[in-house]
């Protein structure tokens, strides 16, 4: 059959409250043009985030009731760490309250001044990180991943002649660890192929340096092997992954991704001796290693979760419902991230707003048209986030798909909604900011239209 279907049937609702154009004028208003700042009541469909936004399975919801609580060496640990080591091959498996707490842990112990850390694209939180440890973060995307019209399969590949350079020119010594983000968030949902990790693994072995995953949608990544790399149509997902991951000597994960869950995180080691260092930070501020900042539950839950994102109708049902939005945009003469990434479609807001300069933040205008539009609540990845030093590559407002939460009726109101904003696009306005924190500013400023 062409239809795919949710491969799942609806067993809990949660209401959608219905807002007025004025109501959401007035909470725009009050929420200084920046929407995470908005109460999610105000909110019709919220696409601000992919992250710990999905819809949980009768499995999972039955694992948190069989949530042992026991402070030390809980039996909802070792359901957790058996099906991550199974799947990951992992021996050492540290649970953290989310994947930014991960990265908190691994670069406090090999960040540092004089640091570079190397990845396709860092993640805000990846990136704040490495330079609150004083490390310098820099993004090694192949050229292809810069450019929005470009169609390569794997825009989310690192440059291998530049990682090269990179050990050439700073040397070993300096650089404690690559990093590669399956898929790469900041650089439009895109995967990375395993031809592209075997050779980020190479130049690692030849210059003694580990890598790690930022792997929060590894599920998604192999399943984008799958579809586009020769030689890997016949092999399972759950392969797949394992593959990726015997490449690497650590992992960094949000489990609020691809572990089907709304809270956790995972950091993965191969080496005892950072293992037990990190242990020890852990303890510190998530938890005792069995618990490491969660509930006995929510390690039920990541467990459950981390065997149903392997099921291949259930990623098939994902990958193309995101799929449909971004083939629907593109009908509308929407400039995308092309092609559609795994977990949100990216639309460039450059080419949708050209009047409005890169310094008045083309995307946080489009981010605000559309909730007023529609109570729509999607999310700047452009110069509010990253443009605090120097101008991002690109402008983009990302519309992230929480899992197993919308219909294709939800999805079709959401392209109603652009539709009618992108026809009255020479209208939209610029803002300025009155208001930023010191770092990770895109969560907390406010603005003012111009
Ligand atoms: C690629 C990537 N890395 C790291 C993180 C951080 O994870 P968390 O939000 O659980 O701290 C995210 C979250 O969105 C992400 O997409």
């Amino acid at each position: 059959m062409k239809t795919i279907i949710e491969p799942f049937r609806i067993k809990v609702v949660e209401p959608i409250r219905m807002t007025t154009p004025d109501e959401r004028e007035a909470a725009l208003r009050e929420a200084g043009f920046n929407l995470f700042n908005l109460r999610a009541e105000d909110i019709i469909i919220d696409l601000l985030t992919d992250s710990g936004t999905g819809a949980m399975s009768s499995e999972q919801w039955a694992g948190m009731m069989r949530g042992d609580e026991s402070y030390a060496g809980a039996r909802s640990f070792y359901r957790f760490y058996d099906r991550v080591r199974q799947i990951t091959g992992f021996e050492h498996v540290l649970p953290t309250h989310q994947g930014r707490a991960s990265e908190r842990i691994l670069f406090e112990l090999v960040g540092g001044p004089d640091k570079v850390v190397p990845n396709n694209n860092h993640f805000d939180t990846t990136r704040a990180n490495v330079e609150h440890s004083g490390a310098r973060a820099l993004d090694l995307v192949i050229a292809e991943g810069r450019d929005p019209r470009s169609l390569h399969p794997f825009k989310g590949n690192l440059d291998v002649a530049r990682l090269t350079s990179l050990f050439e020119d700073v040397g070993a010594d300096r650089i404690p660890l690559v990093m590669l983000t399956v898929t790469n968030n900041s650089g439009g949902g895109q995967p990375v192929s395993m031809q592209n990790l075997r050779e980020v693994r190479a130049v690692c072995d030849r210059y003694r340096t580990p890598l790690f995953l930022d792997a929060c949608r590894f599920a998604e990544n192999a399943f984008f092997v799958k579809k586009r790399e020769a030689g890997y149509a016949d092999r399972s997902v759950a392969e797949i992954v394992r593959e990726m991951f015997d490449l690497a000597d650590g992992a960094t994960i949000s489990a609020k991704k691809d572990g089907l869950v709304n809270i956790g995180g995972l950091l993965l080691l191969r080496d005892g001796e950072l293992n037990q260092q990190a242990r020890n930070l852990l303890i510190l501020t998530e938890g005792f290693p069995t618990y490491g900042g969660l509930a006995g539950r929510d390690l039920e839950a990541i467990a459950q979760g981390l065997e149903e994102v392997l099921h291949e109708d259930y990623l098939t049902y994902r990958i193309r419902s995101t799929e449909y939005l971004g083939e629907k945009l593109r009908d509308l003469g929407v400039q995308i991230v092309e092609p559609p990434g795994g977990h949100a479609i990216y639309v460039d807001a450059r080419s949708f707003c050209p009047h409005i300069p890169q310094d008045r933040f083309p995307g946080q205008a489009v981010v605000c048209a559309l909730y007023r539009a529609g109570g729509i609540r999607a999310c700047e990845i452009g110069s509010v986030m990253f443009g605090r030093e120097e101008p991002p590559s690109m402008e983009l407002v990302r519309l992230a798909i929480p899992r197993r939460t919308y219909t294709q009726s939800h999805v079709d109101y959401v392209l109603e909604v652009t539709a009618e904003v992108y026809a009255g696009r020479d209208r939209l306005r610029g803002l300025r900011i009155v208001e930023e924190p010191p770092a990770l500013r895109h969560f907390t400023a406010r603005f003012e239209e111009l």
